[in-house]
Protein backbone atom coordinates (compact mmCIF):
# COMPACT_ATOMS: atom_id res chain seq x y z
CA UNK A 1 0.00 0.00 0.00
CA UNK A 2 1.49 3.53 -1.09
CA UNK A 3 -1.21 5.57 0.68
CA UNK A 4 -1.22 6.59 3.73
CA UNK A 5 -3.86 7.55 6.27
CA UNK A 6 -2.18 10.79 7.23
CA UNK A 7 -1.76 11.69 3.53
CA UNK A 8 -5.59 11.53 2.84
CA UNK A 9 -7.17 13.31 5.80
CA UNK A 10 -8.13 17.26 5.47
CA UNK A 11 -4.77 19.19 5.60
CA UNK A 12 -7.11 21.18 8.44
CA UNK A 13 -7.04 18.26 10.65
CA UNK A 14 -3.04 17.90 11.51
CA UNK A 15 -3.16 20.60 13.08
CA UNK A 16 -5.53 19.48 15.70
CA UNK A 17 -4.69 18.32 18.92
CA UNK A 18 -7.68 16.07 20.21
CA UNK A 19 -9.66 18.07 23.19
CA UNK A 20 -7.98 17.04 26.63
CA UNK A 21 -11.05 15.97 29.47
CA UNK A 22 -10.47 16.13 32.88
CA UNK A 23 -9.21 12.83 34.15
CA UNK A 24 -11.70 10.46 35.26
CA UNK A 25 -11.37 9.31 39.03
CA UNK A 26 -11.51 5.87 38.28
CA UNK A 27 -8.45 6.32 36.22
CA UNK A 28 -6.66 8.67 39.13
CA UNK A 29 -7.75 5.71 41.29
CA UNK A 30 -6.32 3.19 38.90
CA UNK A 31 -2.98 4.97 38.56
CA UNK A 32 -2.26 5.80 42.10
CA UNK A 33 -3.53 2.74 43.91
CA UNK A 34 -5.38 5.56 46.28
CA UNK A 35 -9.39 5.79 46.34
CA UNK A 36 -11.77 8.37 47.59
CA UNK A 37 -10.24 10.64 45.40
CA UNK A 38 -12.36 14.46 44.17
CA UNK A 39 -12.80 15.53 40.85
CA UNK A 40 -12.74 19.34 40.63
CA UNK A 41 -11.60 19.61 36.93
CA UNK A 42 -14.49 19.86 34.73
CA UNK A 43 -17.28 22.33 36.01
CA UNK A 44 -19.38 20.56 37.18
CA UNK A 45 -22.18 20.65 39.63
CA UNK A 46 -20.79 19.04 42.50
CA UNK A 47 -24.09 18.25 44.13
CA UNK A 48 -25.10 16.59 41.14
CA UNK A 49 -28.27 16.06 38.97
CA UNK A 50 -32.04 17.48 40.11
CA UNK A 51 -34.29 14.80 42.01
CA UNK A 52 -36.67 15.57 39.00
CA UNK A 53 -34.68 15.30 36.46
CA UNK A 54 -33.54 12.07 37.79
CA UNK A 55 -37.41 10.41 38.36
CA UNK A 56 -37.74 11.60 35.07
CA UNK A 57 -34.60 9.72 33.46
CA UNK A 58 -36.45 6.50 35.20
CA UNK A 59 -39.99 7.13 34.04
CA UNK A 60 -38.25 7.79 30.25
CA UNK A 61 -36.24 4.51 31.07
CA UNK A 62 -38.69 1.84 29.35
CA UNK A 63 -39.10 3.22 26.18
CA UNK A 64 -35.80 3.71 25.22
CA UNK A 65 -36.39 1.09 22.34
CA UNK A 66 -38.00 4.22 20.59
CA UNK A 67 -35.79 6.80 18.54
CA UNK A 68 -35.58 9.96 20.34
CA UNK A 69 -38.22 13.25 19.11
CA UNK A 70 -35.61 14.29 16.22
CA UNK A 71 -35.81 17.95 16.79
CA UNK A 72 -36.76 17.71 20.39
CA UNK A 73 -40.03 19.37 19.99
CA UNK A 74 -41.60 18.99 23.65
CA UNK A 75 -37.83 20.04 25.03
CA UNK A 76 -38.03 23.03 22.64
CA UNK A 77 -41.93 24.23 23.46
CA UNK A 78 -40.19 24.53 27.25
CA UNK A 79 -37.49 26.17 26.31
CA UNK A 80 -39.39 28.47 24.41
CA UNK A 81 -41.28 29.08 27.20
CA UNK A 82 -38.50 29.80 29.75
CA UNK A 83 -36.82 32.41 27.65
CA UNK A 84 -39.84 33.86 25.81
CA UNK A 85 -39.22 32.92 21.93
CA UNK A 86 -40.41 31.05 19.40
CA UNK A 87 -40.02 27.48 19.54
CA UNK A 88 -38.49 27.54 16.44
CA UNK A 89 -35.25 29.79 17.81
CA UNK A 90 -34.30 26.89 19.31
CA UNK A 91 -31.53 23.88 18.35
CA UNK A 92 -30.51 21.09 20.70
CA UNK A 93 -27.19 19.55 20.73
CA UNK A 94 -24.96 16.77 21.95
CA UNK A 95 -24.09 19.04 24.27
CA UNK A 96 -23.20 22.85 23.28
CA UNK A 97 -20.41 21.90 22.12
CA UNK A 98 -22.09 19.58 18.97
CA UNK A 99 -23.96 23.09 18.09
CA UNK A 100 -20.12 24.53 17.99
CA UNK A 101 -18.99 22.09 15.70
CA UNK A 102 -22.49 22.70 13.58
CA UNK A 103 -21.77 26.54 13.33
CA UNK A 104 -17.82 25.96 11.81
CA UNK A 105 -19.48 23.43 9.80
CA UNK A 106 -22.44 25.27 8.10
CA UNK A 107 -20.45 29.00 7.82
CA UNK A 108 -16.71 28.24 7.99
CA UNK A 109 -14.54 28.17 5.17
CA UNK A 110 -11.36 28.77 4.26
CA UNK A 111 -9.80 32.38 4.18
CA UNK A 112 -12.82 33.04 6.62
CA UNK A 113 -11.47 34.81 9.90
CA UNK A 114 -12.79 34.35 13.24
CA UNK A 115 -12.63 36.19 15.94
CA UNK A 116 -12.08 35.35 19.59
CA UNK A 117 -10.09 35.55 22.64
CA UNK A 118 -6.87 34.44 22.97
CA UNK A 119 -7.67 32.65 26.38
CA UNK A 120 -11.06 30.87 25.54
CA UNK A 121 -12.09 27.64 25.85
CA UNK A 122 -10.02 25.37 23.58
CA UNK A 123 -13.16 24.24 21.45
CA UNK A 124 -13.51 27.64 19.31
CA UNK A 125 -9.61 26.99 18.37
CA UNK A 126 -10.77 23.38 17.57
CA UNK A 127 -13.49 24.29 15.05
CA UNK A 128 -11.59 27.40 13.43
CA UNK A 129 -8.73 24.76 12.55
CA UNK A 130 -10.75 22.06 11.39
CA UNK A 131 -12.82 24.30 9.07
CA UNK A 132 -9.36 25.99 7.86
CA UNK A 133 -10.34 29.10 8.63
CA UNK A 134 -7.82 32.31 9.54
CA UNK A 135 -7.69 32.30 13.76
CA UNK A 136 -7.59 35.98 15.35
CA UNK A 137 -6.85 35.71 18.97
CA UNK A 138 -7.56 38.55 21.17
CA UNK A 139 -5.92 38.84 24.26
CA UNK A 140 -7.46 39.10 27.60
CA UNK A 141 -7.21 42.67 29.60
CA UNK A 142 -6.59 41.82 33.31
CA UNK A 143 -8.42 38.20 32.60
CA UNK A 144 -11.29 39.89 30.54
CA UNK A 145 -12.62 39.94 27.46
CA UNK A 146 -11.27 42.90 25.82
CA UNK A 147 -14.47 43.90 24.11
CA UNK A 148 -12.87 47.22 22.23
CA UNK A 149 -9.92 44.62 21.08
CA UNK A 150 -12.51 42.04 19.61
CA UNK A 151 -14.33 44.83 17.90
CA UNK A 152 -10.67 45.87 16.30
CA UNK A 153 -10.08 42.88 15.27
CA UNK A 154 -13.15 42.48 13.36
CA UNK A 155 -12.25 42.64 9.26
CA UNK A 156 -14.47 42.56 6.07
CA UNK A 157 -13.04 38.89 6.21
CA UNK A 158 -14.31 38.17 10.03
CA UNK A 159 -17.49 35.82 9.36
CA UNK A 160 -17.47 34.45 13.44
CA UNK A 161 -17.20 35.90 16.46
CA UNK A 162 -17.21 33.19 19.73
CA UNK A 163 -17.51 34.73 23.03
CA UNK A 164 -17.51 32.87 26.89
CA UNK A 165 -19.65 35.18 28.91
CA UNK A 166 -18.16 33.91 31.60
CA UNK A 167 -15.30 33.27 30.39
CA UNK A 168 -13.74 29.73 30.56
CA UNK A 169 -11.14 29.11 31.55
CA UNK A 170 -10.47 32.90 33.60
CA UNK A 171 -14.10 32.65 35.23
CA UNK A 172 -14.50 36.38 34.58
CA UNK A 173 -17.08 37.75 32.92
CA UNK A 174 -18.10 41.15 31.12
CA UNK A 175 -20.89 43.69 32.61
CA UNK A 176 -23.96 43.27 30.86
CA UNK A 177 -24.18 47.07 29.82
CA UNK A 178 -20.93 46.47 28.32
CA UNK A 179 -21.76 43.62 26.48
CA UNK A 180 -25.06 44.89 25.14
CA UNK A 181 -23.60 47.76 23.72
CA UNK A 182 -21.14 45.62 22.27
CA UNK A 183 -23.57 43.17 20.91
CA UNK A 184 -25.15 46.00 19.30
CA UNK A 185 -21.90 47.37 17.74
CA UNK A 186 -21.10 44.27 16.05
CA UNK A 187 -21.70 44.85 11.99
CA UNK A 188 -24.94 43.12 11.32
CA UNK A 189 -23.60 40.96 9.14
CA UNK A 190 -21.32 38.67 11.32
CA UNK A 191 -22.35 35.91 12.98
CA UNK A 192 -21.98 36.49 16.97
CA UNK A 193 -21.48 33.18 18.77
CA UNK A 194 -22.54 34.07 22.61
CA UNK A 195 -21.57 30.78 25.10
CA UNK A 196 -23.24 30.96 28.23
CA UNK A 197 -22.79 27.72 29.54
CA UNK A 198 -22.47 29.22 33.45
CA UNK A 199 -25.26 31.96 32.71
CA UNK A 200 -27.21 30.68 35.78
CA UNK A 201 -24.12 31.35 38.16
CA UNK A 202 -24.02 34.80 37.58
CA UNK A 203 -25.21 36.93 40.25
CA UNK A 204 -29.07 38.66 39.19
CA UNK A 205 -27.83 42.20 38.63
CA UNK A 206 -24.62 40.63 36.32
CA UNK A 207 -26.59 38.79 33.37
CA UNK A 208 -27.13 39.79 30.26
CA UNK A 209 -29.83 40.41 28.12
CA UNK A 210 -28.59 38.69 24.79
CA UNK A 211 -32.00 37.02 23.82
CA UNK A 212 -33.33 40.16 23.24
CA UNK A 213 -31.02 40.66 20.31
CA UNK A 214 -32.27 36.86 18.84
CA UNK A 215 -35.83 38.32 19.09
CA UNK A 216 -34.56 41.51 17.12
CA UNK A 217 -32.96 39.31 14.08
CA UNK A 218 -29.55 39.91 15.03
CA UNK A 219 -27.70 36.61 13.66
CA UNK A 220 -26.70 35.63 17.33
CA UNK A 221 -26.74 32.72 18.66
CA UNK A 222 -27.21 32.10 22.20
CA UNK A 223 -25.65 28.94 23.28
CA UNK A 224 -26.76 27.33 26.37
CA UNK A 225 -25.94 24.00 28.73
CA UNK A 226 -27.54 21.56 31.04
CA UNK A 227 -23.40 20.32 31.64
CA UNK A 228 -23.28 22.98 34.63
CA UNK A 229 -25.58 24.50 37.00
CA UNK A 230 -28.04 21.10 36.35
CA UNK A 231 -25.59 18.61 36.40
CA UNK A 232 -26.44 16.32 33.45
CA UNK A 233 -23.44 16.62 31.83
CA UNK A 234 -23.18 13.18 31.56
CA UNK A 235 -26.30 13.11 28.85
CA UNK A 236 -25.19 15.38 26.86
CA UNK A 237 -27.44 18.39 26.06
CA UNK A 238 -26.82 21.80 25.08
CA UNK A 239 -29.09 24.20 23.12
CA UNK A 240 -28.82 27.33 21.06
CA UNK A 241 -31.62 30.48 20.59
CA UNK A 242 -30.50 32.14 17.93
CA UNK A 243 -33.52 33.64 14.90
CA UNK A 244 -35.09 31.04 12.97
CA UNK A 245 -33.24 31.17 9.64
CA UNK A 246 -30.08 30.37 11.90
CA UNK A 247 -31.38 27.91 13.93
CA UNK A 248 -32.93 26.20 11.09
CA UNK A 249 -29.38 26.18 8.95
CA UNK A 250 -28.24 24.19 11.88
CA UNK A 251 -31.35 21.91 11.92
CA UNK A 252 -30.37 20.76 8.57
CA UNK A 253 -27.12 19.88 9.44
CA UNK A 254 -27.56 18.19 12.92
CA UNK A 255 -27.52 14.34 12.75
CA UNK A 256 -31.42 13.15 12.57
CA UNK A 257 -31.44 11.66 16.97
CA UNK A 258 -28.27 13.96 17.78
CA UNK A 259 -29.97 14.30 21.50
CA UNK A 260 -31.27 10.67 23.15
CA UNK A 261 -34.61 10.66 24.89
CA UNK A 262 -33.19 10.05 28.94
CA UNK A 263 -31.49 13.42 28.15
CA UNK A 264 -34.45 15.14 26.63
CA UNK A 265 -36.58 13.80 29.37
CA UNK A 266 -34.06 14.37 32.27
CA UNK A 267 -33.75 18.27 30.54
CA UNK A 268 -37.32 18.81 30.55
CA UNK A 269 -37.26 18.34 34.24
CA UNK A 270 -34.35 20.10 35.04
CA UNK A 271 -35.74 23.48 33.66
CA UNK A 272 -38.81 23.14 36.07
CA UNK A 273 -36.45 22.40 39.29
CA UNK A 274 -36.16 25.99 40.22
CA UNK A 275 -35.41 25.19 44.17
CA UNK A 276 -31.96 22.93 43.11
CA UNK A 277 -30.69 25.67 40.74
CA UNK A 278 -31.09 27.75 43.64
CA UNK A 279 -29.00 25.74 45.96
CA UNK A 280 -26.89 24.55 43.55
CA UNK A 281 -26.12 28.63 42.89
CA UNK A 282 -26.11 28.74 46.87
CA UNK A 283 -23.55 26.20 47.63
CA UNK A 284 -21.24 27.62 44.82
CA UNK A 285 -21.58 31.16 46.05
CA UNK A 286 -20.66 29.83 49.54
CA UNK A 287 -17.67 27.31 48.25
CA UNK A 288 -16.34 29.83 46.10
CA UNK A 289 -15.84 32.84 49.23
CA UNK A 290 -14.55 29.68 51.44
CA UNK A 291 -12.03 28.28 48.96
CA UNK A 292 -11.21 31.89 47.35
CA UNK A 293 -10.03 32.91 51.28
CA UNK A 294 -8.50 29.38 51.89
CA UNK A 295 -6.41 29.90 48.57
CA UNK A 296 -5.57 33.54 49.59
CA UNK A 297 -4.51 32.27 53.26
CA UNK A 298 -1.85 30.26 51.25
CA UNK A 299 -0.92 33.29 49.77
CA UNK A 300 -2.00 32.47 46.27
CA UNK A 301 -3.29 35.19 44.21
CA UNK A 302 -6.60 34.14 43.06
CA UNK A 303 -8.51 35.93 39.87
CA UNK A 304 -11.73 36.90 40.96
CA UNK A 305 -14.52 34.72 39.17
CA UNK A 306 -18.23 34.80 38.88
CA UNK A 307 -18.63 31.11 37.94
CA UNK A 308 -17.99 27.75 39.40
CA UNK A 309 -14.56 27.36 38.96
CA UNK A 310 -11.62 29.58 40.04
CA UNK A 311 -8.54 30.33 38.37
CA UNK A 312 -5.42 30.82 40.49
CA UNK A 313 -1.76 31.12 40.35
CA UNK A 314 0.22 29.05 41.96
CA UNK A 315 3.66 30.52 41.94
CA UNK A 316 5.34 27.70 39.85
CA UNK A 317 4.79 24.64 37.59
CA UNK A 318 0.58 24.39 37.30
CA UNK A 319 1.07 21.10 35.69
CA UNK A 320 3.59 19.95 37.84
CA UNK A 321 1.14 20.97 40.88
CA UNK A 322 -1.82 19.09 39.15
CA UNK A 323 0.40 16.00 39.00
CA UNK A 324 1.33 16.30 43.01
CA UNK A 325 -2.57 16.67 43.28
CA UNK A 326 -3.49 14.07 41.92
CA UNK A 327 -1.03 11.44 43.86
CA UNK A 328 -3.18 13.27 46.61
CA UNK A 329 -6.68 12.28 45.06
CA UNK A 330 -7.39 15.90 44.04
CA UNK A 331 -8.11 16.23 40.29
CA UNK A 332 -7.87 19.44 38.79
CA UNK A 333 -7.34 21.39 35.74
CA UNK A 334 -3.97 22.72 34.55
CA UNK A 335 -4.16 26.03 32.44
CA UNK A 336 -1.03 25.80 30.78
CA UNK A 337 -2.25 25.54 27.17
CA UNK A 338 -3.95 28.82 27.73
CA UNK A 339 -1.03 30.39 28.64
CA UNK A 340 -1.03 30.04 31.99
CA UNK A 341 1.72 27.80 33.06
CA UNK A 342 1.83 28.97 36.78
CA UNK A 343 -1.94 28.66 37.65
CA UNK A 344 -4.45 25.78 38.16
CA UNK A 345 -8.71 26.33 37.09
CA UNK A 346 -10.26 24.37 39.85
CA UNK A 347 -14.16 23.91 39.66
CA UNK A 348 -15.99 24.97 43.17
CA UNK A 349 -16.84 21.84 45.30
CA UNK A 350 -18.79 20.52 47.98
CA UNK A 351 -17.50 21.99 51.76
CA UNK A 352 -15.90 19.00 52.24
CA UNK A 353 -14.02 18.84 48.60
CA UNK A 354 -13.48 22.30 49.21
CA UNK A 355 -11.35 21.32 52.55
CA UNK A 356 -9.55 18.49 50.55
CA UNK A 357 -8.59 20.34 47.85
CA UNK A 358 -7.20 22.95 50.00
CA UNK A 359 -5.04 20.75 51.73
CA UNK A 360 -3.58 18.68 49.21
CA UNK A 361 -2.58 22.20 47.92
CA UNK A 362 -1.43 23.05 51.53
CA UNK A 363 0.79 19.81 51.86
CA UNK A 364 2.10 20.09 48.27
CA UNK A 365 3.70 23.73 48.45
CA UNK A 366 4.54 22.70 51.55
CA UNK A 367 2.41 25.11 53.31
CA UNK A 368 0.54 25.20 56.50
CA UNK A 369 -3.62 24.80 55.66
C1 LIG B 1 -17.37 27.89 27.89
C2 LIG B 1 -17.86 26.52 27.60
N1 LIG B 1 -18.65 26.32 26.54
C3 LIG B 1 -19.13 25.10 26.23
C4 LIG B 1 -18.81 24.01 26.99
C5 LIG B 1 -19.30 22.65 26.53
O1 LIG B 1 -20.31 22.19 27.32
P1 LIG B 1 -21.22 20.97 26.88
O2 LIG B 1 -20.76 20.47 25.55
O3 LIG B 1 -21.08 19.96 27.96
O4 LIG B 1 -22.61 21.55 26.79
C6 LIG B 1 -17.99 24.14 28.09
C7 LIG B 1 -17.60 22.96 28.90
O5 LIG B 1 -16.79 22.97 29.75
C8 LIG B 1 -17.50 25.43 28.41
O6 LIG B 1 -16.68 25.63 29.44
Amino acid sequence: MTRRLEDLISPFLSGVIPYVPGKPIEEVEREFGISGSVKLASNENPLGPSPKALAALQAALPDIHRYPDGPGYSLCGALARHWDVAADMLVLGNGSNELLELVGRAFLVPGDEVVYAEQAFVVYDMVAQMCGATKVRVPLKDFTHDLDGLRRAITPKTKLVFLANPNNPTGTCVRPAALEAFLADVPPEIILILDEAYYEYLPEGERPDAVRFVRQGRWLLVLHTFSKIYGLAGLRLGYGIGPAPLTAILHRLRAPFNVNSLAQAAAAAALTDTEHVARSRAVNEEGRRVLGQGLERLGLRVVPTVANFLLVDVGRSGPATCEALLARGVIVRPVAGYGFPNHLRITIGTPEENARCLAALAAVLGKAS
